[in-house]
């Protein structure tokens, strides 16, 4: 099996039971897996995005996690994804997003 060079995890705040609910999903967080999916694919970076559970960092929320690097972004916004996939292309992270 081929795996992808990154794994983007976007909290959409599912609980153990029930629908997804919480601050990420309520923030429009599921949106953002169809432009994160777009936008690696017009970049040519190969990856594989999903959605998790509640990552348990809700005050900082919608999240955004880039593995294998271990990037943890907050306040994730559609603009800030641009910015987001722009510095990883440089192998970098945008430090001012990563949840402290
Ligand atoms: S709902 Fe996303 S971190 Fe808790």
């Amino acid at each position: 099996m081929k795996k992808p060079d990154y794994l983007f995890l976007v909290c959409n705040s599912y609980r153990v039971a029930g629908d997804a609910q919480g601050f990420c999903n309520k923030q429009g967080a599921v949106s953002f897996l169809q432009y994160i999916t777009e936008e690696c694919a017009d970049r040519g970076i190969d990856a594989v995005v999903t959605t998790t559970a509640c990552l348990s960092v809700c005050s900082q929320g919608p999240v955004l996690v880039v593995q294998p690097n271990n990037y943890w972004y907050g306040g994730v916004t559609q603009d800030r994804i641009d910015e987001i996939l722009d510095a990883l292309e440089e192998g970098k992270a945008v430090e001012e997003y990563l949840i402290a």
